[in-house]
């Protein structure tokens, strides 16, 4: 019988930036002329935005909220190397990454061997050294595990769930950041170069109606106007009904599998209601109250209207592994919710296991 262990952890990327860079998204929806200038003024933020920002946009406050995440951080993977997984299925968003116009399905397995993936691409891009002071070419060693992955994607379609597969990477894209990022911060005191355990990623289109609109999610104003939605994505229960078949597909194995939620809880760049200024700390607080409370019937009866109101696109990747810390009837060790004003996203942190006798 397989054995479980259940963490959720951000993929933020700009952690993997320096704290000068760390508030960069906000820097760049203030340069958005169709925000009303009173609102970018921060005269008019709430105290603790204000305090965050100071007077050095973010960058001193940026050292503590950095110190928090690698402390969460080190916690799950502590859990993760007393667990000692065989492999790791990791839920997160592809934000116009493998899929694009082409394609984009609701959940697809990532049945890959071993990559090498450059590490630094979007930090690159956005002209932050990376955090680690290494090379811009910096690559490290996914590690995949295409044969369970493979075997998961044809227990999943046998019972009932139509699971698309992928065997091969997009060629000129960045590899999926979620996936990507979990490795570098499990592994954060050594940038990913040594996680030692295989990945079975599952990608989940959390960005459903803005996947292909948004081009990865940050938009101004005057195009989100003109913008043409897509199909919504898959709805929250169904995405917490495939954690659930994803550890019933595992169960019969002899695997000792760690299932990973990664992602940050609701963006300001998806909050179309605070201007993007700033996340729906509220929607993100009532949730976390839930899942805490392990209320799976709250969670549950979250639309998808729903999610995309308080930008918390991402978090259908938590949907996914609360159905299945709940189909095992794991226990919720510890968890934590680190809320923001300037760097983008609310945080949580949570690792379920098994209950001992
Ligand atoms: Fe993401």
């Amino acid at each position: 019988m397989a054995k479980f262990l259940g963490l959720g952890l951000t993929h933020y990327p700009l952690l993997a930036g320096t704290d000068a860079h760390m508030a960069g998204l906000l820097r760049w929806t203030l340069a958005d002329p169709d925000i009303p200038a009173d609102l970018r003024d921060s005269a008019s933020w709430s105290p603790r935005m204000r305090a965050e920002w100071s007077d050095d946009g973010g960058v001193a406050a940026a050292a503590g909220h950095r110190a928090t995440l690698v402390d969460n951080l080190a916690r799950c993977r502590r859990a993760l190397d007393e667990f000692r997984p065989d492999v790791l299925v990791v839920w997160g968003d592809d934000q116009y990454e493998n899929f694009r116009e082409e394609v984009v399905p609701p959940f697809c397995v990532l049945a890959y061997d071993d990559l090498q993936v450059p590490a630094f691409e979007v930090m690159n891009e956005r002209g932050s050294p990376n955090a680690w002071g290494l090379p811009e070419d910096f690559t490290i060693t996914l590690h995949g595990a295409a044969d369970t992955s493979r075997t998961l994607a044809s227990e999943l379609i046998e019972a009932g769930f139509d699971m698309a597969y992928s065997y091969r990477r997009r060629a000129a894209a960045h590899f999926p950041h979620a996936i990507l990022n979990t490795q570098l911060f499990l592994d954060y005191d050594n940038a990913g170069a040594t996680l030692p355990y295989p990945i079975v990623p599952i990608t989940v289109n959390c960005y459903g109606q803005h996947a292909i609109a948004r081009k990865g999610g940050l938009a101004r104003f005057a195009d989100i106007r003109t913008e043409r939605l897509d199909p919504v994505g898959p709805t929250p229960a169904r995405c917490y009904d495939l954690g659930a078949a994803v550890v019933r597909a595992l169960a019969a194995t002899d695997l000792r599998v760690a299932l990973i939620a990664s992602s940050s809880w609701s963006h300001a760049f998806l909050v179309d209601k605070t201007w993007h200024l700033r996340p729906d700390t509220d929607a993100d607080r009532r949730l976390y109250d839930a899942f805490v409370a392990g209320d799976t019937a709250t969670w549950r009866a979250v639309t998808g209207a729903e999610i995309v109101d308080a930008g918390q696109h991402e978090m259908l990747n938590w949907f996914c592994l609360f159905g299945a810390v709940t189909e095992l009837g794991l226990r919720r060790d510890w968890s934590t919710f680190v809320e923001t004003d300037v760097f983008n996203s609310n945080k949580c942190f949570a690792v379920f296991s098994e209950e001992t006798a």
